[in-house]
């Protein structure tokens, strides 16, 4: 039986880790697709091509080969997970993002992983845009401050300088520059389920959603 689960929300709402953990119970493909833009990014800025110069992106996309080995994005044989990451992405990425033409590529190449596999994909308009007829949908939450705050941690224990203040005015400007961006922003879809994780740990949001699909299955 073919199985597909879509996970939105905004940037730091713990939805890669969710959907990892959850995608390993279910036996599904994860795809993190907040990754392949943060790619695109990361090759646009090595070749010094803005964002609003659209054809040379468009050029750029169409020569990236990319595919996840497991929680690894490989970009022409490259691992380029770890660079990906880093504050100088995550501050342009919403920008890269926005571009129209730069979307209609990411998603049909999402769609055609959908085709192939039972996935988990995260991201901000899988269940509005790429798996409108996802079996499930979940919308992530949480406070600003919190997911400022998991983001904080996180390049901590990767030994990267960051400074709090810092990465909540970049939560804050992303969240805004991702809802309110002309094609397919960041919105819950009619049919997901929200759930506001910001006093819920991990394991307890897992396990949320892994009963309601048990459930509903
Ligand atoms: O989930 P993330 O923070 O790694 O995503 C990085 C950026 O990519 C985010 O600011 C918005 C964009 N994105 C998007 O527009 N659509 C998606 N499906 C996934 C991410």
């Amino acid at each position: 039986m073919k199985l597909s689960v879509a996970i939105d929300g905004p940037a730091g709402a713990g939805k890669s880790t969710i959907a990892k953990l959850v995608g390993k119970k279910f036996n599904l493909m994860y795809i993190n697709t907040g990754a392949m833009y943060r790619a695109v990014t990361l090759m646009a800025i090595r070749e010094n091509i803005n964002y609003s110069e659209t054809q040379k992106l468009c050029q750029l996309i169409e020569n990236l080969e990319m595919h996840f080995d497991k929680d690894k994005l490989i970009v022409n044989e490259e691992d380029v997970s770890e660079e990906i990451v880093m504050p100088n992405i995550s501050k342009n990425v919403s920008n890269y993002s926005a571009v129209p033409e730069v979307r209609e590529l990411l998603v049909c190449l999402q769609k055609q992983i959908s085709e192939k596999y039972n996935v988990i994909m995260d991201g901000r308009d899988i269940g509005t845009v790429v798996l409108k007829n996802a079996d499930f949908k979940f919308f992530l939450t949480a406070s600003p401050e919190e997911r400022a705050k998991r983001r904080y941690n996180e390049l901590i224990a990767k030994n990267v300088e960051v400074d709090y203040n810092n990465i909540l005015n970049d939560i804050i400007k992303r969240d805004y520059i991702d809802s309110h961006r002309e094609t397919s922003p960041l919105k819950k879809a009619e049919d997901a389920v929200e759930i506001d994780s910001s006093f819920m740990n991990i394991e307890e949001v897992v396990l949320y959603i892994s009963n309601y699909i048990t459930k509903n299955m």
